[in-house]
């Protein structure tokens, strides 16, 4: 069958392979891919900066954004053929650490953890795969291929997690949130935060296009100036984007009590000059919370499987800008301006 693969570490090695067919030792239920979403970090493991081979292989299987449809599974397993279903991206540790232990491998303290795709375990870029019944979630059935859209939402789905417990350590009543970034994690950290009745404003560089459209869609306001002038003092800052003076400047536009959870991954190397006694004496004196939060359990697979399913479709459908067969891959790792979420497709 064939595979999207990549030599990890060097740039513009990512082919089509062929590959065998799943091993039975990989998991009971076979699952047909249907698409698999791209995003940042496949784009930087393409070009070479991230990303780790199964241990004694050369190359990694690429995509961690799946949606699938299940092909084989056991009497008792929870799945039935034709489910559709996605696979975990991330697995535990094995010694396990206390995290990985209670299923939290999202929090991993040992770093041993595998990821589909990124870090050690081939991804679902391959015509079909095998997983363990407790790798993979069901999608509602009505959502179909945009059941790809699921694992950028289990993201933001963990990151308002943390946010909420962060600021309810004390009385809160939050009104309104900034979201930096209007790429795929941005929207759908907009759109979690509409459903929990929040005043979203997102934020982007971009001046007209299908983000401010996108934007409108889920009722949040679009702004492209300056972050301080997009809303003043916001309970929460929800940053996508990893910018290193976004970053910063979240963390200083942030309300009294107010939480900015940080998502993107930045490159490195951006140094510059802050007054750190000043930027400390504001975060204590008004009680702002600054939280890092990456990948996902299956709590935050549940939570984003049901913001999906209540989710306008419309605004879902038109996440999507590009669908390329998965011959014809290397145009779907050409990201447009204009592209929220490309998806590579498999079968239908
Ligand atoms: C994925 C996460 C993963 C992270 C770091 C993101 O693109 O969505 O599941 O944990 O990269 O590898």
């Amino acid at each position: 069958m064939k595979a999207i693969t990549v030599i990890p570490l060097s740039a513009g090695s990512a082919g089509l392979d062929d590959i065998d067919e799943p091993a039975e030792d990989t998991g009971s239920v076979l699952v047909q891919t249907v698409a698999v979403g791209v995003c940042g970090t496949d784009i930087e493991i393409t070009s070479g900066q991230y990303g780790w081979a199964p241990p004694g292989h050369q190359k990694l299987v690429l995509g961690h954004e799946s949606i699938g449809k299940v092909l084989e599974a056991p009497q008792g397993s929870g799945f039935s053929i034709g489910d559709f279903v996605v696979g975990i991206v991330r697995r535990p540790d094995p010694v396990p650490c206390y995290s990985c232990a209670v299923g939290e491998w999202d929090n991993c303290h040992n770093g041993q953890y595998q990821e589909h795709g990124i870090k050690e375990l081939d991804g679902f870029m391959r015509e079909r795969y095998r997983a363990d019944a407790d790798a993979l979630v069901t999608v509602d059935p009505g959502l179909g291929e945009l059941g790809v859209l699921l694992e950028p939402t289990t993201i933001v789905a963990k990151a308002w997690e943390d946010v909420d417990k962060i600021g309810n350590r004390s009385h809160w009543e939050p009104k309104t949130a900034l979201v930096t970034g209007a790429g795929p994690v941005g929207l759908l950290a907009a759109l979690l935060g509409r459903q929990k009745g929040l005043e979203v404003h997102v934020l982007d560089q971009v001046t007209s296009g299908i983000k401010p459209e996108l934007v409108a869609m889920i009722g949040a306001t679009y702004h492209s100036g300056k972050m301080e002038d997009a809303v003043k003092s916001p309970d929460v800052i929800i940053e996508c984007t990893g910018v290193p003076s976004l970053v910063f400047e979240a963390t200083q536009l942030i309300g009294t009590g107010g939480v900015v959870c940080l998502t993107g991954v930045s490159s490195t190397g951006h140094t510059t000059d802050i007054d750190v006694g000043l930027w400390n004496r504001d975060l204590v004196l008004s009680n702002k919370a600054i939280v890092g939060s990456v990948n996902a359990n299956r709590r935050h697979y549940e939570a984003a499987s049901e913001a999906l399913a209540k989710a306008p479709r419309a605004f879902l459908e038109k996440m999507i800008t590009k669908k390329v067969p998965f011959t014809d891959f290397s145009k779907a790792l050409d990201h447009g301006t204009d592209d929220v979420k490309v998806i590579i497709t498999f079968s239908d």
